[in-house]
């Protein structure tokens, strides 16, 4: 069947995995790749599919209602998968207002102006979808009951190295929502928007709510990209706090699979968790970065310890996240396809052999960005 899907948000980091995913699987469907190119989206991360016909770029602001209602009649939209946001918690704490904007007013505009559009056919809501793409931070954090780790209660192919929980809690598709900072609470808010127009008017929307992601593409102000850079150039590796944070690590193709697989098969309404069962304490899934880039690049085991430097720890730091994605798995039959020393070796690889992208990145604006974060520190 021709479709004409609007990805949001494709030329960042999740959103260019799931713009190729979908331009090589689907010949029959448009893919029409929405972003303003802020500071982290980068027309780069698409180059090997832009020439192909079933894609189109598009330069534009999710907050700009009247170009929303433009772009969804022009190109004749029939689904949106929506990932156009402000992903990271440390510039929401210096600058929550721009998070507000994008993520609930952009989230807003985008579903008014594919409301109006939609309702307007004479097959109305027939045959559309509005999946819109969430995180677990909504869920608050978890507490580390098990500091030192114990046995994971279930594991996936995402995990192995050690296969361990800290903590007996997992994030449901029911737990309540409790965001922290002012990132969770504005995906929080605009999921509570989604859901409203599904309620409100009837609107097919879907919403997945993922654990942090690592793999290609990812900009470098986040953990994994950021470490191996400052690694290559000998650089310190700022560990907030005392590095006991918990992250639920999965690799970045697994979640375009998902995303792809809840698009067409996913109940409408529904929301699903995605997350792969890999928990990693900070300052353990650092020591298996260094050790890897380490190796990579041909220094000795332990070489690069030495540039570990904990500083302030990040305000509100959330202790513990860790989702259950047995839901998606058992109705939808996903599963990570990768294990974790797999991507992770992968994406080391990826980085090292891609460093023109990085400097490139590095040389911009994020370089007066992250001059300034940490002057403070
Ligand atoms: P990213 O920061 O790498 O990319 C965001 C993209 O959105 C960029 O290309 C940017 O230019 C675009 N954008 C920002 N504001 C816009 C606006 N006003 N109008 C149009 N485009 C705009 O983010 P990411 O890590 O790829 O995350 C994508 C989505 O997935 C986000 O909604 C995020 O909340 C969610 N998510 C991310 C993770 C993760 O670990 N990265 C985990 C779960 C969920
Ligand atoms: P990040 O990649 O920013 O993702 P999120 O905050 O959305 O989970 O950070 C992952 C973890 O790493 C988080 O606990 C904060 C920590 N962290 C550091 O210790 N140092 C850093 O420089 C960064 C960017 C993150």
């Amino acid at each position: 069947m021709k479709r004409n899907i609007l990805v949001t948000g494709g030329a960042g980091f999740i959103g260019s995995h799931v713009v190729r995913l979908f331009v090589n699987k689907y010949l029959n469907y448009n893919i029409i790749n929405l972003d303003k190119l802020t500071y982290a989206g980068n027309l780069a991360n698409l180059r090997d599919i832009e020439d192909k016909p079933n894609y189109t770029f598009v330069k534009a602001d999710i907050t700009e209602l009247y170009e929303m209602r433009r772009i969804v009649k022009e190109y004749k939209i029939d689904g949106i998968i929506h990932l156009a946001a402000e992903s990271h918690v440390d510039r929401s704490i210096k600058d929550p207002f721009t998070f507000a904007r994008t993520n609930v007013m952009g989230t807003l505009a985008l579903l008014q102006a594919a409301k109006e559009y939609w309702e307007s056919l004479p097959e109305k809501y027939e045959g559309k979808r509005f999946y819109h793409i969430s995180t677990d931070e909504v869920y608050g954090a978890l507490e580390l009951t098990h500091p030192e780790g114990v046995p994971a209660p279930f594991t996936t192919k995402a995990s192995s190295m050690d296969d361990m929980a800290y903590g007996t809690e997992f994030f449901l598709e029911t737990t309540k929502y409790n965001p922290h900072s002012p990132y969770s609470a504005s995906k929080a808010s605009s999921d509570h928007f989604v859901r409203a127009y599904h309620d409100t008017y009837g609107m097919p929307t879907i919403v997945t709510n993922c654990s942090n992601n690592y793999g290609p593409f990812q900009f470098p102000e986040k953990l994994i990209p950021l470490f191996i850079n400052n690694i290559r150039q000998g650089k310190p590796l700022p560990v907030y706090g005392k590095g006991e944070n918990v992250r639920d690590w999965l690799f970045v193709e697994d979640h375009a699979r998902a995303i792809d697989l809840i698009f067409h098969e996913g109940k409408i309404a529904d929301t699903y968790n995605i997350g792969g069962f890999n928990e990693w304490k900070n300052i353990d899934l650092i020591r298996v970065i260094i050790k890897t880039v380490d190796r990579l690049l041909g220094n000795p085991d332990g070489h690069s310890e030495k540039l570990i430097t904990f500083v302030t720890d990040r305000l509100g730091h959330d202790m513990r996240y860790a989702i259950d994605s047995r839901k998606l798995q058992s109705e939808l039959g996903w599963e990570p396809s990768l294990q974790f020393e797999e991507g992770i070796e992968k994406t080391v690889h990826w980085y090292l052999e891609n460093q023109k992208w990085m400097d490139n990145i590095i040389s911009g604006e994020y370089e007066r960005y992250y001059e300034e974060m940490y002057k403070n520190k």
